[in-house]
């Protein structure tokens, strides 16, 4: 195949993202409270290395540098989130003026430099005073949620921003909860993981309200991590259970979030597992959204399990994976996303909110460049994919690197890489990776040029 010119529209919204916790540090500074995963990191041999998001990126001090950093770059917007014990150390109640102010003058400065900020209210850091209180598990953190929702838009409703709610909240049920890899790391019975979803629903449905309530201008959304199955074998059992997987990960979600209802057929398979709904609940979780954002990494591989609610995930031998242990390379993953998103349910702009690749990087050469060429190949071939998926009618508006620059992630701490911009974490120094710069011609050129094979 020849090489091939692959472009986006002229107002396709180029980003990169962060999250609040992965980069910023200064935990104990300004008045910031505990969140579950200063606790969780705290536990020993649950993070590598007993890392921690202290000291991160120390963005919370360079973030004026990093917005100079993000203009470098061309980006049109910057998706990040805000620390929920930041704004209430403790959960509810009293404010604290000083972690309004951090994010005040951050999206201000990115506003003047013609950055969107698209930002998210919940990326993992709940408060840790609440998770004392039961944390998802109760109905009360999702009016706790709203309150903070309000909070937050009081003070900056009156900028025309990006919002979503939730980031992943799969994640923060199943990981959080359910299996107990991520904070505040529990592993409760199914009908309580069931409760959790209900809640983290019922707090996106309040908090869309809060935001609209606050701002007229605001474009709400919610940003969802959608399991990728595909059958492991040819056979059609494999087939069914990729199907299954779909819709007990991703209807379970989508459907109530854009229809106000559980999926019939879940629900029935979940029994006397399915969660208690309190009249009025769905319609709250409803709550009609602007956009959508979905990220995605890596492709299921799926077998039939003990029952239709759980598949077993095959690793297949010898394929190509990043540095994340089985996170398969798998570019057409992008494709099939975006138009399952779109043959599957209501139509509404969607974001790619989160794609990229931890890699090993090698150290600066001698002109100080960082040669990265896994990285961004991943990000190209995904970019590509998605690109087909436009050329089907899928309405893509956007989308965001995975990182920004290199940071905390979570159980793996510093050592799995996602930056385009690459942080020494003796001397806090960032540089553009070749990533980065590819990057940065792509959103000049509004596309690249994808190598024949
Ligand atoms: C996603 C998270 C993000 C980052 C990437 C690698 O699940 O939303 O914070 O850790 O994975």
């Amino acid at each position: 195949m020849p090489p091939q010119r692959i472009q986006f529209p002229p107002d396709f919204l180029w980003g990169a993202a962060t999250a609040a916790y992965q980069i910023e540090g200064a935990t104990r500074v300004d008045g910031r409270g505990v969140s579950i995963w200063d606790t969780f990191c705290g536990r020993p041999g649950v993070i590598e290395e007993g890392a921690s998001g202290e000291p991160a990126c120390r963005h919370y001090e360079r973030w004026a540098e990093d917005v100079d950093l993000m203009a470098e770059l061309g980006l049109k917007s910057y998706r990040m989130s805000v620390a929920w014990p930041r704004i209430l150390p403790e959960g509810r109640g009293e404010v604290n003026a000083k972690g309004l102010d951090f994010y005040e003058r951050l999206i201000d400065r990115l506003l003047a430099k013609g950055i969107l900020p698209n930002v998210t209210l919940y990326h993992w850091d709940l408060p840790q005073a609440l998770e004392d209180r039961g944390g998802w598990a109760s109905r009360d953190t999702a009016y706790a949620f709203a309150e903070y929702a309000d909070q937050v838009l009081k003070r900056l409703g009156d900028r025309p921003l990006m919002w979503a709610t939730f980031n992943e909240p799969l994640c923060v049920a199943n990981a959080g909860y359910g299996n107990g890899s991520h904070a505040p790391g529990r592993t409760v019975d199914p009908k309580t993981l069931n409760q959790v979803i209900h809640h983290i629903l019922l707090a996106h449905g309040l908090g869309v309200r809060a935001i609209r309530a606050r701002s007229a201008q605001a474009k709400a959304g919610i940003v969802i991590v959608p399991v990728v199955p595909y059958p492991y074998g040819p056979g059609p059992e494999d087939g069914q259970a990729a199907e299954d997987h779909w819709q007990a990960e991703n209807d379970w979600w989508l459907l109530p979030l854009l229809k106000g209802a559980y999926p019939r057929r879940i629900w029935d398979l979940k029994g006397k597992d399915a969660p208690e709904v309190v009249p009025g609940d769905m319609e709250s979780i409803a709550a009609p959204l602007d956009w959508l954002g979905v990220n995605f990494y890596f492709p299921t591989r799926v077998r039939p399990g003990s029952s239709p609610l759980k598949p077993q995930a095959v690793s297949p031998a010898g394929v190509e994976t990043t540095a994340m242990p089985g996170w398969e390379i798998y570019p057409p993953i992008a494709e099939r996303v975006l138009t399952e998103f779109t043959r599957r349910y209501p139509k509404i702009p969607l974001y790619v909110t989160e794609n990229g690749a931890a890699f090993e990087d090698p150290v600066p050469d001698a002109q100080g460049r960082i040669r990265d060429p896994r990285r961004l190949a991943y990000i190209r071939d995904h970019l590509a994919s998605a690109r087909r998926a436009m050329d089907q009618g899928v309405d893509l508006r956007g989308w965001y690197v995975w990182s920004l620059m290199d940071n905390f992630e979570w159980r793996f701490g510093y050592g799995k890489r996602f930056g385009v911009v690459h942080v020494d974490y003796a001397s806090f120094e960032r540089r553009i990776k070749d990533s980065g710069r590819w990057y940065r011609e792509v959103i000049r050129d509004g596309g690249f040029e994808l190598p024949g094979a």
